[in-house]
C-alpha cells in the first residue's frame, strides 16, 4: 500500500511514542510537536499499554477467550494480541480501527499470524464489526467477549457512545466485560492541557471530554466492577509559579451480569 506521507497518522504517532518502529518522519515530527506541549505523553501512552496487559489478564481470568478491540491503533508495542498471546496463543483477537491507513499497515504487521484479524470499521456502529463474516469465523460465534474501548471515547459524541455501548451490551453474553478509558474533562477546561487539544484540532481531530457524572449515564446497563472509576495518570502541570496535579484519564471495567 502507498501511504500519504504528507499527513501524520494517529496509529503511527502512538507507535513512535511507544518506542516502535512503524512510523515515518511526518509522524515523528507531529509526535515531537505534541510532546513539546505535553511532556507527559510518552509516560501516559506507555502506562495505557501496560493497562492493556492487566485488562487482558482479567478477561482471561474471568473465562473470556475472545477480545474485540475498538479504536485499536497499530498492533505493535504490547497491543492486545501481543498481551493476549503471552497468556494463551489460542485467545482470539479482533482489532478494529476507522483509519484505513492504520488498518492497511496493521494487515502488513499481522500477516500470517494466527488467531488475530484487523477490520476497518466505525466503533460507533459496532454491529458491522461483530457481525462481519471474518469476525464470526474467528470467534466461532462465541459472544463471551472482552471489549477494549480504550482512548477512544473522546472521539465519539454522547449519542454515538451511548448507542455503541448499548449495542455491545445487547450483543454480548452475560459474563462479558468491557475495559474503558475516558479522557478527563480537564482537557477542555484547563488552559495548559487545552493547547494540546487545539493542536489536534489543527489536523482536524475533534474530541469530547467528560466528567464521571457525564459518562456514567452513558454506560448503563453495563455494571461497574467494585474497583470503581479510577482517575489515572495524574500529572503535575504548570499553574502560574507553581504546579498542580490534574486528572488525565478515567479508567474502569464494566461487565454484563
Ligand atoms: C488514541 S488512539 C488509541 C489506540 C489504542 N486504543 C490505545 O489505547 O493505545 C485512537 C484510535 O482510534 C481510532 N478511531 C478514531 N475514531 C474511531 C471510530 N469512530 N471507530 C474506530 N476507531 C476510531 C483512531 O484511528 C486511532 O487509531
Amino acid at each position: 500500500m502507498q501511504y500519504d506521507l504528507t499527513k501524520p497518522n494517529t496509529g503511527r504517532t502512538f507507535d513512535y511514542w511507544l518506542g516502535g518502529s512503524h512510523n515515518f518522519e511526518i509522524d515523528r515530527q507531529f509526535a515531537d510537536h505534541i510532546a513539546q506541549q505535553w511532556p507527559f505523553i510518552r509516560d501516559q501512552v506507555l502506562g495505557e499499554r501496560k493497562r492493556i496487559q492487566d485488562f487482558v489478564q482479567k478477561f482471561y481470568d474471568q473465562g473470556m477467550r475472545a477480545i474485540v478491540d475498538f479504536g485499536s491503533g497499530l498492533p505493535t508495542c504490547n497491543n492486545t494480541h501481543i498481551a493476549a498471546h503471552k497468556i494463551d496463543p489460542k485467545i482470539r483477537v479482533v482489532y478494529c480501527d476507522i483509519d484505513p491507513i492504520t488498518v492497511a499497515y496493521g494487515h502488513e504487521i499481522l500477516e500470517g499470524q494466527p488467531n488475530v484479524l484487523f477490520l476497518q470499521g466505525d466503533a460507533s456502529k459496532p454491529l458491522a464489526i461483530l457481525d462481519a463474516p471474518e469476525t464470526r469465523a474467528l470467534l466461532e460465534n462465541n459472544r463471551l467477549v472482552g471489549f477494549n474501548f480504550l482512548s477512544l471515547a473522546h472521539m465519539l459524541t454522547d449519542q454515538q457512545l451511548g448507542e455503541a455501548w448499548r449495542t455491545l451490551y445487547d450483543w454480548a453474553m452475560p459474563g462479558s466485560s468491557m475495559a474503558v478509558s475516558v479522557p478527563a474533562k480537564e482537557w477542555e477546561t484547563n488552559p495548559y492541557m487545552n493547547r494540546l487539544v487545539q493542536s489536534y484540532r489543527q489536523v482536524n481531530l475533534f474530541s469530547y471530554y467528560r466528567s464521571p457524572a457525564e459518562f456514567e449515564k452513558l454506560y448503563a446497563p453495563w455494571k461497574l466492577t467494585p474497583e470503581g472509576i479510577l482517575a489515572c495518570n495524574p500529572s503535575e502541570i504548570p499553574d502560574g509559579d507553581k504546579t498542580k496535579t490534574v486528572r488525565i484519564t478515567y479508567v474502569m471495567t464494566l461487565y454484563k451480569e
